[in-house]
């Protein structure tokens, strides 16, 4: 096989071989393939995509590159939830411990945030003592007791998609379907999942800004896994404006203790519902989603998802009384309120803006050294398509620095009062 064959059969819009897509991702992470070569076949595969056979033996062979997590010690079938990003996307805290609550083991390996969109370990010490540095033996066994375990990340997974995304990265050849649907489904199934559901994100604050990219990336993801051996569903859901009402670690982890509690956003809920009712029904809990939904919403209203968010905390470190009184998770010096400059609707929160804002602020890190500050953040009073009142509190700002007019100006870039204005629907479709 010589790379630059490759190159020109799939230039000409032509199927590479099992043979030839393991091949080639085995060297290229050797470091026998260089990277101009790399370079120029990821740019052939923008414009030529790939049919549904290579994009499966492409994501297995990104698996095959590296390391896998065994966690066949772990009774039951694995359900792992991936979301694409978004700015205040609190479900995973929802959902982690609402669907162990009935027995599904969750058996998480997270990251901290990078950018404007927050990671699920950051907001997680956002309460005192919990640690996610566990051993691989200590893991499963927490798994096993409790159904519900997060641990960082770590090991060499996925070694060719480490490579592949920087490459992909200085070449503009982010932004293609089999690329990116390769890249997310690798690292879940080299992280263990039996059975996979995603939260694809569409709308400004999102990795795809249309719905039909979405789309066609969500597809994409559900005919891999399904086509690996790990049932995959989807969801695609709206990521226009920011998920539920808060944005910033701790004041999500209040957001995920009051939604858990039954008092949470009716946005953030209905999301948790969805793709909780997925994982559930992946496991083989529930004859169909409609009874997995219902399972679930019992599990809140009789107090066990709670419940179990406290087994889940106390096991790891973390100290449970912030459950009870969230008053105590770490808090912000300054509040302060961004006020209705005229009386309306909402017409538009842009995520982004708000997720910047809140970066600004500390929430989240401009760079990989950055530090955060846990305890600051935005949290809405208001979604798109209220009515407000001149002078209405929009929102509140928690901050540690007296003077932000760096983060006012943001925020006004990301709000529109208009005259009127209709609600976002949340989810736009659901893959099973
Ligand atoms: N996220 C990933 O993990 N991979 C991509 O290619 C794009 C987004
Ligand atoms: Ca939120």
């Amino acid at each position: 096989m010589r790379m630059v064959d490759l190159i020109t059969k799939k230039q000409h819009g032509k199927a590479l071989t099992t043979e030839e897509i393991n091949t080639m991702i085995e060297e290229y992470t050797a470091g026998k393939i260089p990277d101009y070569q790399m370079s120029a076949m990821l740019m052939a595969i923008y414009f030529k995509d790939m049919d549904d056979r290579e994009k499966s033996d492409l994501t297995m062979s990104i698996v095959h590159s590296g390391e896998e997590i065994d966690l066949s010690a772990i009774k039951g079938i694995k359900v792992d939830k991936h979301s694409t990003g978004g700015v205040g996307d609190t479900t995973t805290l929802v959902l982690a411990p609402l669907v162990a609550s009935l027995g599904v083991p969750i058996a998480k390996m997270s990251g901290r945030g990078l950018g404007h969109t927050g990671g699920t370990i950051d907001k997680l010490e956002s309460i005192p003592g919990f640690h996610v540095e566990l051993t691989q033996e200590k893991f499963i066994e927490l798994v096993n007791k409790n159904k519900v375990a997060v641990v960082g990340q770590s090991g060499n997974l996925t070694p060719a998609d480490k490579k592949l995304y920087a490459l992909r990265d200085v070449t503009s050849t982010v932004e293609s379907i089999p690329l990116i649907a390769s890249s997310i489904m690798s690292k879940k199934i080299a992280a263990g999942a039996d059975a996979i559901v995603l939260d694809v994100k569409t709308g400004a604050g999102a990795f795809m800004k249309t719905t039909e990219d979405a789309r066609l990336l969500a597809h994409a993801m559900v005919q891999i896994g399904n086509s690996v051996g790990r049932n995959t569903m989807a969801v695609i859901s709206d990521m226009s404006q920011p998920l539920g009402f808060a944005i910033g670690n701790a004041l999500e982890v209040k957001e995920a203790i009051d939604t858990l509690n039954g008092k949470g956003p009716a946005d953030l809920l209905d999301l948790c519902l969805t793709l909780g009712s997925q994982m559930v029904h992946l496991a083989g809990i529930g004859k169909d989603l409609d009874e997995a939904r219902s399972l679930l919403e019992e599990s809140i209203e009789n107090g066990k998802a709670l419940e179990k968010f406290k087994t889940f905390v106390a096991s790891q470190g973390g100290d449970i009384s912030v459950i009870d009184n969230p008053e105590l998770l770490p808090k912000a010096e300054y509040q302060v309120d961004i006020l209705a400059n005229r009386a309306g609707y909402i017409s538009e929160i842009i995520a982004d803006e708000l997720g910047i804002a809140a970066m600004i602020l500390g929430a989240g890190r401009a760079t990989k050294e950055s530090e955060i500050d846990l305890a600051v953040g935005i949290v809405l009073h208001k979604k798109v398509g209220d009515a407000v009142k001149k002078g209405e509190a929009l929102l509140t700002i928690h901050t540690n620095k007296e003077e932000i007019p760096e983060v006012e100006q943001k925020i006004w870039e990301g709000i529109t009062i208009a005259d009127s204005a209709a609600p976002i629907p949340l989810i736009h479709e659901v893959i099973t």
